[in-house]
């Protein structure tokens, strides 16, 4: 059971991972992580390449199905449910529910290049969640507005910097009204002038309350950021708390040695 460090700590959980065990093949990837995510709390996991953290945040939203263990978001165990005490899978339309709840944003923003801004944005909206496409570009514009995009609107991705991308992958992943957000590494593939619009964006999205668990080698993010650092290593959680603790004062040594690189 994690320990709850911000000033949330009795709201139940939105997320909660027990025992997640994950592999592929012979190669255990993720041994045993649990991890409790509470409404408008910011996790940012570090750690180093391979330790699995790109595994886990996969695992959250069923990109990946897990071995052991059980992940539940919002009162649903993801990707599974329970009959007669048994697990059973989930029908990839109960799955794509699920995923209704979470956004994700990656390194590579994937958008569609022969799509504008807006309509990337009104995409899953319309297609998916079955929005009229008036309300549903009312939304896009207002949060390609809370992105910094509105100018950028009816711009396609070639026209765009990798930042503004990002940003607008961003607010295609909020379009659909996501109860939590999952960031995988989003500045690591950005040129380095175009990551402080990226992480003050998410910096915006973190001080309105929502949700978010962010993997990501910005420390400065982190320590400003974050409600609680994990850091991960070998697939388990080696020590969490708050930034200036984990971050500031780290105890266990591999955590020393991670965040010496950047120093
Ligand atoms: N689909 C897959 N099939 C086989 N092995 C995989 C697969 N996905 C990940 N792995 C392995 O699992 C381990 C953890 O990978 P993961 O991508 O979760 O690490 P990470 O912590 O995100 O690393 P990075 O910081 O480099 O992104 C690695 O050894 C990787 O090679
Ligand atoms: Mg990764």
């Amino acid at each position: 059971m994690s320990v709850l460090v911000n000033s949330v700590a009795n709201t139940p959980p939105l997320v909660q991972a027990r025992n997640v065990h994950k592999s592929f093949e012979n190669l255990e990837v993720l041994k045993g992580i649990d991890l409790d995510v509470v409404p408008g709390e910011v996790v940012v996991i570090l750690g180093p390449s391979g330790s699995g953290k790109s595994t886990f945040l996969r695992c959250i939203n069923h990109l990946e199905s897990i071995n052991r263990g059980s992940i539940e978001v919002d009162d649903e165990q993801i990707g599974y449910r329970l009959n007669k005490g048994r697990l059973v899978k989930l029908s990839s339309h109960a799955i794509a529910l699920q995923r209704r709840k979470i956004g994700m944003v990656f390194q590579q923003f994937n958008l569609y290049p022969h799509m504008t801004a807006l309509q990337n944005v009104i995409e899953a909206p319309i297609g998916i969640h079955g929005e009229s496409r008036s309300q549903a570009t009312e939304n896009a514009l207002a949060l390609l507005d809370r992105v910094g995009l509105s100018a950028k609107a009816h711009n396609y991705p070639r026209q765009l910097s990798g930042g503004q991308q990002q940003r607008v992958a961003i607010a295609r992943a909020l379009a659909i009204k996501p109860k939590l957000m999952l960031f995988d590494e989003p500045t690591s593939a950005l040129d380095p002038e175009l990551v402080g619009e990226v992480l003050s964006t998410m910096r915006d999205l973190a001080s309105q309350g929502l949700t978010m668990i962010v993997v990501t080698h910005e420390i400065g993010f982190a320590r400003e950021a974050a409600d609680r650092v994990v850091f991960m290593d070998g697939g388990k959680i080696v020590e969490q708390g708050k930034p200036e603790d984990v971050i500031g004062n780290p105890q266990h040594p591999r955590t020393r040695s991670f965040l010496s690189r950047f120093i």
